[in-house]
């Protein structure tokens, strides 16, 4: 039986390199032993299999039922931080009826509700930051996304829980994104609470602080009903499954927490990376700024939503260096034969989301950063998948799409940015995702009018 060839170092070894530097492990391995290989964490473990390919892609994001089975148990590193009711951290019956529970306010129409949320949040944050002062870009678009899933969730940003929340939360996955946070996440071992100098015991502290929050909230949305209310959270409480079943309070503490984890890390991450590379390269601000001043003052979100070159921008930046280098994995059921390997059942298999955007043959020029390649071609949707696919494709794909572009509308047409230091910024692990390796600074030269008003268009 041939199985995919690999590292031979020891697996802790391998864990090192995957909790430090999970990319150029990857890269690495990719090099040695082609586009689907296999890694070992743990000894006692069976490999890892990691694949690369758009057609291994495609079969193992649309197989979920039949010879493999979807994440959930696999998903347990997600589990301290969402609990075990996210849709995250189920499979099966489980989690279809919580994705359809879920699905609904990602949906076409009710995007269009969080437009003026994120345009106002955008302006809000950015004319905060005076001119000829420094700053780090991800914190910015940190408080914009974060502000923005908080209304988005509970339709509210102001008030003591609401700033309560954003504070814990901001702190928690400040913390959750060290590599020390993510050791202690792959090393359970080492997560035992010694009391109040314990740094997993800081964490637990902090999500019980978090917990009580939302808690308080729905507890209070269920003694005061509002059936005027369109909040994610409203939504949800309203939503019953096909047996006329709604939402237990544990339950929706998990999506909530799902929802504003997932919604607001992975688009700050994603915004501050397009800034870099918009401002890195002048010949793609000249161009987007063309693009977007051909609008003129307040253009319509949905105009802008369409704009070539901008939703090439936001592709090329989400390829370049996708937040998450990674789908869920996938565990073989029932025998399979994948890239001319057979798989055992038990076999983890994750797909390399990075590697397959970096693969030559597809992207020419891979580590160079050119929103003409999506102006060019059409990729399919297992050699350019961000947002993963199948049955887990990302819920918030919609609304990350839309928050990407109407935050670099807002920003670029009002604001003239520049980096401070025009040196290479690198991917690095920032807990079970991927950001900057260092602070990517960058100064408010000075406020901008819009110059050529061509069309003028109504806001929604
Ligand atoms: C640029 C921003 C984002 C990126 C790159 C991203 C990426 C991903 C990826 C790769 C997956 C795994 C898919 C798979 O394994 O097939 C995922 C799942 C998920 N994402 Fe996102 N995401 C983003 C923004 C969001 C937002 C804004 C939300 C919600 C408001 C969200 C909610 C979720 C949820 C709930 C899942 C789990 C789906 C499931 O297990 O069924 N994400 N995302």
């Amino acid at each position: 039986m041939k199985f995919p060839n690999g590292p031979q170092i020891p697996a802790v070894l391998q864990m090192l390199r995957w909790v430090v530097n999970p990319i150029s492990f990857m890269e690495d391995c990719a090099k040695s032993y082609g586009e689907i290989f296999s890694i070992r964490l743990d000894k006692n473990l069976p490999p890892i299999v990691i694949v690369s390919n758009p057609q291994a892609q495609q079969q193992i994001l649309t197989n979920d039922t039949k010879e493999l089975e979807a994440p959930g148990d696999l998903n347990q590193v997600f589990e301290p931080l969402l609990g075990k009711h996210s849709v995250i951290t189920i499979s099966g019956a489980e989690h279809q009826r919580q994705r359809q529970l879920l699905m609904p306010p990602f949906h076409g129409d009710r995007m269009r509700n969080y437009s003026q949320v994120i345009t106002d949040v955008t302006q809000k944050v950015i004319s905060q930051y005076p001119i000829g002062k420094s700053f780090n870009i991800r914190s910015a678009t940190q408080a914009i996304t974060l502000r923005v899933i908080m209304q988005a969730v509970f339709g509210l940003n102001e008030g003591t829980r609401a700033e309560k929340l954003q504070n814990f939360l901001r702190e928690l996955l400040e913390k959750a994104s060290s590599r020390l946070s993510v050791a202690l996440v792959y090393f359970p071992a080492l997560q035992r609470d010694f009391g109040p100098i314990n740094f997993w015991g800081k964490q637990i502290r902090l999500q019980q602080e978090i917990d009580q929050l939302i808690y308080e909230e729905i507890r209070e949305r269920r003694e005061q009903p509002d059936s005027s209310r369109t909040d994610i959270l409203s939504l949800l409480m309203a939503a019953k499954d096909e047996a006329g079943q709604s939402m237990t309070d544990k339950e929706l503490r998990d999506e909530l927490m799902t929802l504003l984890v997932a919604g607001h890390e992975t688009t700050a991450t994603a915004l501050a990376w397009a800034l870099y590379w918009i401002h890195k390269i002048p010949s793609v601000r000249q161009k987007l700024l063309q693009e977007l001043d051909s609008l003129g003052d307040n253009p319509d979100p949905s105009t802008v939503f369409k704009l070539p070159y901008l939703n090439a921008v936001c592709s090329e930046t989400l390829r370049i260096y996708p937040v998450a280098i990674f789908t869920f994995p996938r565990k073989v059921r029932t025998p399979i034969s994948l890239g001319g390997y057979e798989l055992e059942p038990g076999t983890v298999i994750l797909g390399s989301i990075y590697l397959t955007h970096h693969q030559e043959d597809i992207y020419p020029e891979p580590k160079q950063f050119k929103p003409e390649r999506f102006l060019e071609r059409q990729f399919s949707a297992y050699e350019y998948l961000p947002f993963g696919g199948g049955a887990r494709r990302c819920i918030g794909l919609a609304f990350a799409q839309l928050e990407m572009k109407l935050a670099l509308a807002k920003i670029l047409s009002s604001t003239e940015l520049k980096l401070v230091n025009n040196g290479e910024v690198r991917p690095k692990r920032r807990g079970l995702v991927t950001g900057p390796d260092r602070p990517i600074e960058m100064v408010v030269m000075s406020q901008r009018q819009v110059k050529s008003p061509i069309l003028q268009t109504s806001t929604v």
